[in-house]
């Protein structure tokens, strides 16, 4: 937002009486926070509307000062919506500015709104109310997320990739199946966010600096207008606590984690080496110098960010991790991370929300992949346990057989029934069925397993699950 930010000298600070000497320029910008916390505004001035209802409510305020407060306030609002707000610099930050603002517009009952209150009880509450919306919305973006990957792991609950340990060719799956494991990581992120969001949602207002007020208060009043879960029990905690910011950017760091993951795979699956999907032009750039190039941009800058996003979560601990009890200004550090971390999450979720639906897999080289690498040595291993043989023992002629496919420089299934016979009379012209990449997926038909079967019963079981989550 960053709008109309100004030095402007004229105004006298709110808490100027026992300062004899003006604050320095520098130091008057050094402490400002407005060119930043501009952004919580309506939750400022939802914030002020019920401290001023349960002032008037309590009869520390009257009828005609609360009315008088809360039309200015939102002809403040209005003002600042159509972006002919002035914020100045030297009244430090978005409480002040619009208190300021208020009483040049109503006069004395402006003066009387900060009664009974503190910009740290008032800080902390706009902060809460503002996560608590944002929260909201990457929770919705993680649920549009979760549709995008079960739609394209329905479509290709059928195809067979190979599945990589050490990103080396492990056993056969289906990109369906990786696409439920994406699935799974984005369930939990946003069960986390849920999570925090409840201890987000406790109101601080009534702490006033740190010790409560004298004035007779009703903080049930103002928790019920502003739609808070709880009320904070101790008012020195209820103005220093930050533990719900921390709580929020650990939830986006291990989210930004995942994206970065996925990130990772999306990068090697469109290169020329793998082949395995195609990102929409759309998503992509192109080089100034190398004609052939089209880049995965939008994977890379998403795990890039993650980086970010970390750092954000290890600035907050740090912030706080020395702070005495109670308010300090080291606090107002936590607003910048906290913000570009809601940022970024957001407009990484939207960026991969598009990117998962027009993304096209490209099943006949995956298949080729997942033919090469002895994808189905453990299948024979399994045949040959069913055949009788000691696990360890299976594994150790498969081993042979494979030595053997590489002397060769061919799959399992491409060795003649004499020469598979050869490590074991056991094997048996069935066992071309258990080679194939069908058969081995088609194996592993139990809950949670890659068999196309369950992957349909997955997705079922998760468009259930998103049901009830909303
Ligand atoms: N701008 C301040 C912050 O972000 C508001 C609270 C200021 N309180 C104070 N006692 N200086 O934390």
């Amino acid at each position: 937002m960053l709008q109309n930010l100004v030095m402007d000298n004229t105004q006298t600070k709110p808490w100027a009486g026992r300062f004899d000497q003006p604050t320095d320029a520098f130091v008057e910008a050094f402490t400002a926070s407005v060119g930043f916390d501009q952004r919580l505004y309506a939750q400022d001035i939802q914030g002020s509307m019920a401290h001023a209802r349960m002032l008037a409510r309590q009869q520390v305020l009257s009828a005609d000062e609360c009315a008088a407060i809360v039309a200015g306030l939102e002809r403040i609002q209005q003002q600042i919506e159509r972006g002919d707000f002035v914020w100045s610099v030297p009244l430090e930050d978005v409480h002040m500015n619009i208190e300021r603002a208020l009483t040049q517009d109503i006069g004395e009952a402006g003066k009387r709104l900060h009664t009974g209150r503190s910009r740290n009880d008032q800080v902390a509450t706009d902060i809460r109310l503002w996560l608590r919306e944002e929260i909201d919305a990457i929770v919705a973006q993680l649920h549009q997320f979760q549709a995008a990957l079960l739609t394209l792991a329905e479509r290709e609950a059928d195809t067979v990739m190979p599945g990589l340990t050490h990103l080396q060719v492990a056993q056969p799956v289906t990109f369906g199946h990786h696409m439920l494991a994406w699935h799974e990581m984005l369930v939990r992120d946003a069960a986390r966010f849920v999570d925090c969001r409840r201890r987000v949602n406790i109101m601080p207002l009534g702490a006033a600096a740190l010790a409560g007020t004298s004035y007779p208060i009703d903080r049930e009043y103002t928790c019920a207008l502003l739609g808070f879960e709880g009320i904070a029990e101790n008012s020195l905690d209820a103005v220093s606590d930050r533990d719900f910011a921390i709580e929020f950017c650990a939830a986006a760091a291990i989210l930004m984690m995942h994206l970065s993951r996925f990130s990772e795979e999306l990068i090697l699956w469109s290169s020329a080496q793998f082949d395995f999907i195609e990102l929409a032009d759309a998503f992509c750039t192109g080089s100034s110098i190398m004609p052939q190039k089209k880049n995965p941009d939008v994977p890379e800058l998403v795990r890039g960010k993650s980086g970010r996003i970390f750092g954000h979560l290890m600035a907050l601990l740090t912030l706080m991790k020395a702070q005495p009890l109670a308010y300090n200004k080291d606090n107002q550090e936590d607003k910048e991370p906290l913000f570009d971390t809601v940022d970024q999450v957001k407009a990484s979720l939207k960026v991969y929300v598009d990117l998962i639906g027009a993304l096209r897999c490209k099943p006949a080289k995956m298949r080729e992949a997942a033919r090469q690498g002895f994808a189905t040595a453990t299948d024979l291993a399994d045949y040959l346990v069913g055949k009788g043989i000691a696990f360890r023992d299976a594994h150790e002629i498969v081993g042979k057989a494979v030595a053997l496919g590489i002397k060769r420089g061919c799959d399992l299934a491409a060795l003649s029934l004499a020469e598979l016979q050869a490590f074991s009379p056991l094997i048996d012209e069935d066992v071309y069925a258990v080679l194939t990449l069908e058969g081995s997926l088609a194996a592993r038909n139990h809950f949670g397993g890659t068999a196309p079967e369950q992957v349909r019963a997955a997705i079922e079981r998760a468009r259930a699950r998103q049901e009830t989550q909303v």
